[in-house]
């Protein structure tokens, strides 16, 4: 597996002011045509926070990232997060309480985790930084284990880091790494027709749209269609033009 540490020194004024240590793992990075450096990497405790504080409900990118689903409460985001720090081998909440209610148990894992295997898979979800910041995640599930189907997601979650080519170079670092890191034969995304970012993200890097199930999703009352995409292996192995550059770190 392409890795190599990273050690960074986190400064946060909260009171009292200290210094946190923190260690993550890098596991890609590019540099988009614009210059900006934009690297995956595993979780740090001031990540978690970050992480905690954009799965707020007032955010923006809810509106985009499966807009049909309901928001996750308060309780539901600090299972998330806990789980996330569990499965890193961190601490959270990192310094006071979570932002609502103690953490459930892990049981509480949504019942599509894998449950067998965990060490031989993929990270599920990782951190897509810029200059040392979260500026978003990209994650994978499974759509079908039983046949090795992985679908994947990715989010930008400040709108003003949105159009800057981070989601088109986070996802194809995705995608490589996924590749390289199994003998998965394909990877999609589902999202939904009136996600034009997502669906140029997509179109950008090679892929290939699967699935219309038409007028399947409502937003704001609006009925659109359920596009997925996807790319094989072999495919993906074809088009290193369409791929920002993919560097194993
Ligand atoms: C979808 C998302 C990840 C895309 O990331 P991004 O950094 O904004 O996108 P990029 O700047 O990399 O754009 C990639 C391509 O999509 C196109 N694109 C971006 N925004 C677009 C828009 N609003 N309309 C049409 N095309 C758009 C760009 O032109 C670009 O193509 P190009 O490189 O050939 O010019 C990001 O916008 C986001 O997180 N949105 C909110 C959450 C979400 O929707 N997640 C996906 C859930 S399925």
């Amino acid at each position: 597996m392409p890795k190599c540490l990273v050690e960074k020194d986190f400064r946060r004024d909260r009171g009292s002011a200290r210094i946190r240590r923190v260690t993550s793992e890098t596991y890609a990075r590019s540099v988009t045509p614009g210059g900006m450096v934009v690297t995956l990497r595993g979780w740090t405790g001031p990540d978690l926070d970050a992480y905690r504080a954009w799965l707020r409900p007032e955010h923006d990118w809810h509106r985009w990232d499966g807009p049909y689903y309901p928001v996750p409460t308060g309780e539901q985001a600090d299972v998330l997060v806990a789980k996330l720090a569990r499965s890193n081998d961190l601490t959270w909440p990192t310094t006071a309480a979570p932002t609502s209610g103690p953490a459930a148990p892990a049981s509480a894992a949504p019942p599509d985790a894998p449950t067998s295997d965990p060490e031989s898979l993929p990270p599920g979800r990782l951190v897509v930084d810029v200059g040392g910041e979260l500026v978003g995640t990209v994650a994978w599930y499974w759509e079908s284990r039983e046949t090795e189907w992985a679908r994947l997601g990715v989010t930008v979650y400040d709108p003003a880091e949105r159009g800057r080519g981070i989601g088109r170079a986070a996802l194809s670092l995705w995608t490589s790494f996924l590749f390289q890191r199994t003998p998965w034969v394909r990877l999609d995304f589902a999202t939904w027709s009136g996600n034009r970012a997502m669906l140029g993200v997509g179109r950008a890097l090679g892929f290939v749209e699967e699935a219309r199930f038409r007028q399947a999703r409502v937003v704001d009352g609006v009925r659109h269609d359920s596009v997925v995409m996807g790319v094989l292996r072999d495919e993906w192995r074809e088009l290193p033009g369409r791929r920002p550059g993919y560097s194993p770190a």
